[in-house]
């Protein structure tokens, strides 16, 4: 289970007994959605948007989808290769479904989103971490992938700009880990919601090599990039084969994604997209900010991501385990974070940070963290 959830409700219990919290933990945009995506909304319940529509998606916003991934990874996209769900959670839940089984194998990042291990194993696939080393900037040993990979492997997971430790896969990872999907018949899963949370560099997406598009559930959604976590509203572009299976678990489990919603997606893919580099410029002064922050406390080192919003700080030298940590952060200093360990046993020694609140409140939690921190014994 996302442990963001857990703490969430652990730290307004703390604040329902009076006592103050920062919150680090959850990983939302504390922006507003922009103005005219609620008024789409609005204006579409006006005129009655609110029966069930298409299953997989109505078809005006999966062509915008199709559109706005066609212009970003430069390669044809098929509106009828597109299924819009209620956020992009539920795509990890019916793609995997849809395509592991038991005795297959399926790779995926650690630490990373707990969601992968968990469905993969689920399904009662055989999930096989691949660890993010902080020492290769949070990427992982391309040739330690390469070694994980048997006649069993079905898919590959990948997420970059990667939560929960900001760091982003380069062009040339992404070549060498599309020619081993295509070489060894792999599908690769690659959550790219946080693809426009991007500090250096430039956004790259494994879609854009050739063939790729084909093998890969490109993974999206509408809750990073315009502030929309709880309109629930996210898609992939899957192969062409998936999309039959990935429909009828739609059918059966939601029926349809709400029409109102949808045309609120097509007013936020078509609309102004002005408030995007605004957001994503104040992103970036926070994260210097804690990351600065945090280096400057004695025990603590953090490393400075390249994307999302998340800083995975390690705390090895503070004598705690991860859970430890986010506990006594919480109680003694009134901040929720998440432990590294929520996502995988690599991320052990490590806390996960949301920077997703303003920088007044950021400089709280790195006072109250630095002061919480130096009441711990000292360390031989
Ligand atoms: C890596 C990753 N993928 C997917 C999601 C899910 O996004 P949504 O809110 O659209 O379901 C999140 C949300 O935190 C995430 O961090």
């Amino acid at each position: 289970m996302e442990s963001a959830f857990k703490v969430l409700a652990q730290a307004q219990a703390l604040e329902a007994k009076g006592k103050s919290v920062v919150h680090l933990e959850i990983g939302e945009p504390d922006f507003d959605t922009p103005r005219h995506i609620s008024e789409a909304a609005f204006e579409a319940l006006k005129k009655g948007q609110t029966h069930y529509v298409n299953a997989q998606g109505i078809i005006p916003l999966r062509k915008e989808i199709a559109k706005e991934m066609e212009k970003t990874r430069g390669v044809p996209v098929d509106p009828d290769c597109v299924i819009v769900t209620p956020g992009a959670k539920p795509i990890m839940f019916y793609a995997i479904l849809a395509l592991l089984q038991r005795g297959d194998e399926a790779i995926y990042p650690d630490p990373g989103f707990p969601i992968y291990e968990s469905m993969i194993r689920f399904t009662g696939a055989r999930p096989v971490p691949i660890p993010l080393r902080e020492e290769l900037d949070f990427s992982f040993d391309i040739n330690e992938l390469a070694s994980k990979i048997t006649p069993k492997t079905r898919m590959i997971i990948l997420n970059s700009p990667h939560n929960p430790t900001g760091g982003v896969l380069t062009k040339d990872e992404l070549r060498f880990i599309a020619d081993l999907a295509k070489k060894n018949e792999i599908t690769v899963f690659s959550d790219e919601v946080y693809d426009n949370m991007l500090y250096e560099g430039e956004s790259f997406s494994i879609t854009s090599y050739p063939g790729m598009m084909d093998r890969t559930i490109l993974l999206n959604g509408f809750s990073k990039t315009y502030a929309m976590t709880g309109w629930r509203l996210g898609y992939a572009v899957v192969p062409k084969e998936l999309v039959d299976p990935i429909v009828k678990l739609i059918v059966n489990s939601v029926s349809c994604t709400p029409a109102f919603i949808q045309h609120a997606g097509i007013a936020a893919l078509t609309g102004p997209q002005d408030s995007v580099p605004v957001m994503v410029e104040e992103f970036r002064r926070r994260r210097d900010l804690i990351v600065s922050g945090l280096n400057s406390i004695p025990g603590i080192s953090c490393l400075s991501p390249r994307g999302a919003f998340y800083v995975f700080p390690n705390i090895k030298k503070l004598g705690m385990s991860s859970a430890e940590a986010a506990d006594y952060l919480l109680n003694e200093a009134g901040v929720a974070t998440l432990s590294g360990a929520a996502f995988g046993i690599y991320g052990e020694g490590y806390l996960r940070l949301s920077y997703a609140n303003s920088q007044e409140n950021l400089r709280k939690a790195l006072d109250r963290i630095r002061e919480a921190v130096a009441k711990l014994p000292a360390k031989k």
